[in-house]
């Protein structure tokens, strides 16, 4: 069992992490947990881990459990209310702790939750996908999605715990450690250029055989690059932007995609942002800050490990524009109507800064022309990058 610190300004938040860790930390739980439990998970998470979470508490608290089917389209406003209410039924107080197990949308859901209930009660993360313990988890900012745009209904919530059991990652699809990667990936180009020769060369595409030797080094070096910017960010308004590398496209191919499948095909949330990556890294080319080396460092990155860099089948370019204009990250500068506000890189772990903030206006067409240039021609940039 180790323990880490998440420091980002005036907090800091206790990380224990480890494999097989539940029936162990059952003494640290008591610290927390003074009257009852609410667990926010998804029905996936729920029949994999449900059990080996609550065998260790269960007789000394009560608890409820309140799950929803996997997916964004249950990240919403009427799955928080409907959660609000049945906690509440159930006599929820003011000490009882919630508890999210799960990925990012249990963990963003359960914030949520955790700080509207009472103003605010106790709040423990457990995350259980790769994107969630190396990265969602690593921050303050809970949401839900409005029915226009993503991640835009929420509240900073600071989680007393998290406990990062390494052996729940075992049962995840490959499709979820891709995921999981593209955000490593995304802080490794954004802010952590010196993680380049590990993640070139000691992190194996097929890591996950052995994922419990690389684990702790992927979490470490993953808490490291997310401080760096949030030691003085905790908030993530500021220089901390930039741990939305490829949000602005990623999150509307995201929402796009979601729509368009409804069966729990959609794209992963990392594979959009690895694909707004590589937006973000063309439009930043073309206008003359990022070398053509590091953005085809990009397509080689996200390629090594199998990562999409096409975009969906059934996602439009007018889709995506049209929720551009939505993005959360709009305000900070003074966008003229036909601009939008997007992270670039002129260098690795070197933002374009306009009005001392990682954001540059980038007029529309720009934009599109590169969407328009992935749907029809990025086979044929694939295949002059891979001879
Ligand atoms: N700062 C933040 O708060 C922050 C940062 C990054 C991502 N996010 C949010 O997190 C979400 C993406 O996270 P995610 O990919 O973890 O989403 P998720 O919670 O939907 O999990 C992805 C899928 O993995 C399944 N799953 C979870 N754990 C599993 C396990 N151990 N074994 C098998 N299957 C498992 C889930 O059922 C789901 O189908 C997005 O909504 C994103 O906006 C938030």
């Amino acid at each position: 069992l180790e323990t880490f610190k998440l420091n980002f300004e005036d907090i800091s938040i206790p990380f224990v992490c480890g494999e097989k860790i539940f029936p162990t930390i059952l003494p640290l739980l008591k610290k927390h947990i003074k009257s009852k439990i609410i667990i926010v998970t998804d029905d996936t998470v729920k029949n994999l881990h449900l059990n080996s979470v609550v065998s260790t508490f269960e007789k000394s608290w009560s608890y409820k459990v309140l799950s929803s089917p996997a997916g964004e389209s249950y990240k919403t406003l009427s799955s928080l209310a409907n959660y609000i209410d049945l906690a509440l039924r159930w006599g929820a107080d003011r000490f009882t702790i919630i508890l999210a197990l799960g990925g990012g949308i249990p963990g963003n859901v359960g914030g949520c939750l955790a700080g509207l209930l009472f103003r605010g009660v106790p709040f423990i993360h457990v995350p259980t996908t790769l994107i969630s313990l190396a990265d969602s988890v690593i921050s303050l900012k809970q949401a839900v999605n409005s029915n226009v745009s993503k991640n835009t209904i929420g509240l900073y919530y600071t989680p007393k715990l998290i406990v990062g059991d390494i052996s729940f990652l075992e049962t995840l699809p490959n499709r979820e450690i891709k995921s999981g990667i593209c955000e490593f990936i995304k802080n490794t180009l954004a802010i952590a250029p010196h993680d380049l020769v590990w993640l070139k060369d000691s992190l194996l595409p097929n890591f996950r055989s052995s994922f419990s030797s690389v684990a702790n080094v992927f979490l470490k070096k993953s808490i490291a690059a997310k401080e760096k910017v949030m030691i003085s960010d905790k908030y993530e308004k500021k220089n901390a932007i930039i741990l939305e590398y490829g949000h602005t496209v990623g999150h509307a191919i995201e929402m796009v995609d979601a729509k368009i499948k409804k069966n729990g095909n959609s794209i992963s949330h990392g594979e959009a942002v690895g694909l707004g990556m590589l937006v973000a890294a063309q439009v930043s080319n073309q206008i003359g800050f990022l070398s053509e080396e590091n953005l085809n460092l990009h397509f080689q990155l996200l390629l090594k490990f199998g990562c999409r860099t096409r975009l969906p089948q059934g996602v439009t370019v007018d889709a995506i524009i049209d929720l551009l204009f939505k993005d959360n990250k709009r305000g900070y500068l003074s966008a003229h109507k036909n601009e939008i506000p997007m992270i670039l890189l002129k260098n690795l772990g070197e933002p374009v800064l306009e009005s001392s903030y990682p954001l540059t206006c980038i007029p529309i067409p720009i934009v599109r022309h590169v969407l328009e240039k992935m749907l029809y021609k990025s086979s044929e940039f694939i295949h002059a990058i891979d001879s």
